[in-house]
């Protein structure tokens, strides 16, 4: 059985959120932002993200799912659902939990940029530079950390442990 090895405690994460959303409300002050969660991963930061964003906020949800396992992705993406509004014209942050390989975010940014948003961004909760195989520019990231796996505040293990108010790494798995 694994067992899960705090590496970002609920109020690190908390703290770091807030100062990232202290950023964003800087960057976008007299506009509007469009927040748009890669689900599931994505959930849990951008609902605390967005509580910390005084600027005027909406958002969005979208479901993707890389063609192959996941140590062979193939960098094409499917959507699983789509965006239910039309990005015309926003200022548009991709909220992500992870950016491992970049193959899903640089898929997804390529794709939305065809929709006619004002700008798209991108910003992620934690962020693996050493398992980078795609360039993608990442515009906001709370965590660099090391090549772990890592678990909770949104992220999972065979879809357990979404819900730790903190971020783990799994141990004891072959
Ligand atoms: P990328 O296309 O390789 O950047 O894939 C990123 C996706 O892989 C994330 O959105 C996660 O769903 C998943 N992922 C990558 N690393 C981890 C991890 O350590 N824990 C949980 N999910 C991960
Ligand atoms: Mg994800």
């Amino acid at each position: 059985m694994e067992t899960i090895r705090v590496l970002l405690s609920e109020e690190e994460v908390n703290k770091k959120i807030g100062e990232v959303a202290a950023q964003i409300n800087a960057d976008y002050a007299g506009k509007s932002v469009h927040l748009i969660c890669v689900l599931k991963g994505g959930v849990f930061f951008m609902c605390e993200l967005a509580k910390r964003i005084t600027v005027p906020v909406s958002m969005d949800f979208m479901s993707v799912s890389s063609y192959g396992d996941d140590t062979k992705s193939s960098g094409v993406v499917r959507i699983v659902k789509d965006l239910d509004e039309s990005l015309a014209g926003k200022h548009v942050i991709i909220v992500e939990d992870i950016v491992d390989s970049g193959r899903t975010l640089a898929y997804l940014k390529e794709l939305l940029m065809g929709r006619g948003a004002a700008d798209i961004k991108i910003c992620t909760l934690l962020d693996k530079p050493s398992r980078r195989v795609k360039e993608v520019h990442v515009d906001y990231t709370c965590f660099a950390i090391p090549d772990e796996f890592v678990v909770g505040y949104g992220l999972d293990y065979a879809q357990k442990y979404r819900n730790l108010p903190y971020i783990g790494v799994v141990e004891g798995v072959e």
